[in-house]
């Protein structure tokens, strides 16, 4: 079946089984290495994609579902001024450490700000709890989205 979706703002198609997982897809089909697997199963969050600008699974998301659809990759997403304030924010605080959670935890964070861009610390310990990190502890994380927050007034 032939599946049409924007991926990082073009329009691409493939041609393949509806029921693969858009993971596979992504990392497989257009080496989008920066979207992970962790656990497969949609307890990670590692494989976190922004799909009409919300944050979803993709290990959970059959490509059929992606049809005319709008999907963004970190790889897609690093090219906007939204992007450099969250990164810069994540390094300032720390927030980085082996950097596997991260690609997710930054689409969780756009996601956020997106939708809420002055949240508090317990709007943000919501938004980034589909995704776990095994190093920081998460409150330097917490720390980088208010930095990004606050640094990146008027982005989002
Ligand atoms: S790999 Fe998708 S949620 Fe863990
Ligand atoms: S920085 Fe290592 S899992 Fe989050």
């Amino acid at each position: 079946m032939m599946i049409k979706f924007t991926l990082n703002g073009q329009l691409v198609e493939v041609s393949s089984d509806p029921s693969r997982r858009l993971l596979d897809v992504l990392r497989q089909d257009f080496s989008l290495i920066g979207v992970k697997e962790g656990c497969g199963e949609g307890e990670c969050g590692a494989c976190s994609i922004l799909f009409n600008h919300h944050v979803v699974n993709s290990c959970l998301l059959p490509l059929g579902n992606v049809m005319n659809q709008d999907i963004i990759t970190i790889e897609g997403f690093k090219t906007t001024a939204r992007y450099q304030a969250i990164e810069q924010a994540y390094i300032d605080a720390g927030a980085v450490q082996c950097g596997f959670c991260t690609p997710g935890m930054v689409m969780a964070t756009e996601s956020l700000l997106h939708l809420n861009p002055t949240p508090t610390d317990a709007e943000i310990r919501i938004a980034l709890s589909g995704n776990l990190c095994r190093c920081t502890g998460y409150n330097m994380i917490v720390e980088a989205v208010k930095l990004a927050s606050e640094r990146g007034k008027g982005l989002w």
